[in-house]
């Protein structure tokens, strides 16, 4: 029911950029991107969320609706640039290769890659959010943290997918 509730967040979210937003700076692009990266991450889902409750944690996500999509465009991408970064480096881990589908991880792995490409390639001046960047850092951080504390069972990665998915809904 969590999942399902969240999917109805999400859906209205995205469907609430207002369309003059689209296109003016770039963030339609990253929408987009986002959207897709965000389809791939449901399709990993291999056990019902609601039997990994138990595992549940706060991970003290430092971003919440409105810090991100309020900042400045350089902030803005750079925030973003470093999230993507740090879901591919934790999905490009030997522990995630044991645990998820291959095909829709080599596709999320490859989606998250050219988006990144694709902002760099845009936003090659704007990498300067040392503030933003250690918060981002520190939360990844206590997700892989929690994962080795959990043995990398697939409840635990299960857990840390939905807070991703939930997560960069917001951005
Ligand atoms: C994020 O936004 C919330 C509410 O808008 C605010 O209380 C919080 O301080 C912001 N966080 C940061 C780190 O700016
Ligand atoms: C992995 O996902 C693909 C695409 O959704 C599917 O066709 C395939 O059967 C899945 N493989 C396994 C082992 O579940």
């Amino acid at each position: 029911m969590a999942q399902v509730y969240l999917w109805l967040v999400a859906g209205v979210m995205l469907s609430s950029i207002p369309a003059c937003s689209l296109g003016e700076d770039g963030r339609w692009t990253h929408k987009t991107d986002n959207w897709k990266i965000l389809d791939l991450l449901r399709q990993l889902e291999r056990i019902p969320p609601q039997l990994c409750l138990n595992d549940r944690i706060d991970f003290q996500c430092p971003w919440q609706r409105g810090n991100v999509t309020q900042m400045q465009k350089p902030q803005r991408t750079c925030v973003q640039h470093v999230v993507l970064q740090q879901i591919f480096s934790l999905f490009l881990s030997t522990d995630s290769h044991a645990v998820w589908n291959q095909t829709v991880l080599g596709q999320l792995l490859s989606s998250l890659a050219s988006s990144l490409v694709r902002m760099q390639l845009a936003e090659e001046e704007n990498l300067a959010c040392p503030d933003w960047g250690n918060r981002v850092r520190k939360y990844f951080q206590g997700i892989h943290n929690y994962l080795k504390g959990k043995k990398y069972s697939s409840c635990a990665w299960e857990v840390v997918r939905v807070e991703i998915q939930v997560h960069l809904v917001l951005l």
